[in-house]
């Protein structure tokens, strides 16, 4: 099977208002197509065709360590691919469809091609809400493994822009569903001997998974790279990124927040949901803008702060 990419010929096309007939079409033939979701783009492959995988990896330049998500339209689809006991299940119930992944142990049977769980024995598998993305699952009837659409350890798009110029003339079909109303990756859960660790923070908190549960997660050994793409530096602008700065020199780019209004406010009115919807297209634009350099500002290590900080420090982590 042919990847989606040979026909194009290097030039960019975007098919802002393409149908999801069109994207359906060229997943069920093996190839890519860039798609919103409540989080970030993410660029969508069928799952079980191991060729159209490869093609993933390769238009991102990622390792082939690091494995991928994978999405279904239901818990029941899931329940096909992964084991889900009943702590698995009781935060699927709760939290799905939404910015949630959870890992689990893989079934034997399961039908995903194996590069895209890169040697693991689990799988992290997420039931998205975007109804662009929801409208892509069900018509195709696939599972879409999907990484953020933009080059292994840059910034993750939000907006369809954002992918064209990370990606460019390798993504043959964006479906443009405006900005991402999250903007920001979804936690990933590993749920294994009725206890969950969290992998990475994300829009999902600490407080609502414990709501969930009826207790704490136990800690991740944070000398152990559990989720193999946690990888110190990543979300990387092409820019030295300073954290906490309540100043900016004249040759830095500020991002603000809160009362440090900076070239541009993630929230003037503190709102960390807010400024965790802007925080990667303000990376964009300051890694487009004249300066050098980029500060931002502190922002508060609470919910989905944590979330912001930890995307922060991988960003300014250097290469
Ligand atoms: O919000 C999101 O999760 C977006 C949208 C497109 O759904 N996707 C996304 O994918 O952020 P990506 O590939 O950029 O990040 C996936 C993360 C990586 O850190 C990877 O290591 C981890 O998920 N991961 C995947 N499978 C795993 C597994 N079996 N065990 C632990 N971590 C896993
Ligand atoms: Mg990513």
């Amino acid at each position: 099977m042919s990847g989606s990419n040979d026909h194009i010929g290097g030039e960019a096309r975007r098919y802002g208002n393409a149908t999801i007939g069109e994207a359906v079409a060229r997943l069920r033939a093996g190839g890519l197509v860039a798609v919103p979701t409540e989080t970030v783009y993410g660029l969508a492959a069928d799952s079980t065709n191991a060729a159209a995988v490869a093609e993933i990896y390769r238009t991102k330049g990622r390792p082939d360590f690091n494995p991928l998500i994978v999405h279904v339209p239901d818990r029941e689809s899931a329940g096909k691919l992964g084991k889900f006991d009943d702590l698995a299940s009781l935060f699927a119930d709760a939290l799905w469809p939404g910015p949630l992944t959870i890992v689990v142990p893989k079934r034997d049977n399961c039908p995903v091609a194996a590069a895209v769980t890169a040697g693991l024995e689990t799988i992290a598998l997420r039931c998205p809400a975007h109804p662009v993305m929801r409208e892509l699952l069900e018509q195709s009837g696939l599972y879409l493994a999907a990484p953020s659409a933009n080059r292994s350890g840059g910034i993750s798009p939000t907006t369809a822009e954002h992918v064209t110029r990370s990606l460019g003339a390798k993504v043959p079909l964006i479906l443009d569903g405006g900005p991402c109303e999250r903007g920001i990756e979804s936690t990933i859960i590993a749920v294994a001997g009725g206890e969950y660790r969290i992998l990475r923070p994300g829009p999902v908190t600490e407080a609502q998974l414990e709501a969930v549960a009826g207790k704490a997660p136990i800690l991740a050994d944070t000398n152990l790279i559990e989720a193999p793409g946690q990888m110190l530096s990543h979300y990387a602008p092409s820019k030295p990124l300073r954290l906490n700065a309540e100043t900016a020199a004249d040759d830095e780019y500020h991002i603000g927040f809160g009362n440090l209004p900076g070239d541009r406010n993630l929230s003037p009115d503190a709102d960390l949901a807010e400024a965790a919807s802007l925080l990667f297209a303000a990376l964009h634009d300051a890694d487009a803008s004249g300066k050098p350099r980029i500060a931002v500002a502190p922002i508060p290590n609470a919910g989905i702060g944590n979330a912001l900080n930890d995307r922060l420090r991988r960003a300014a982590s250097p290469r």
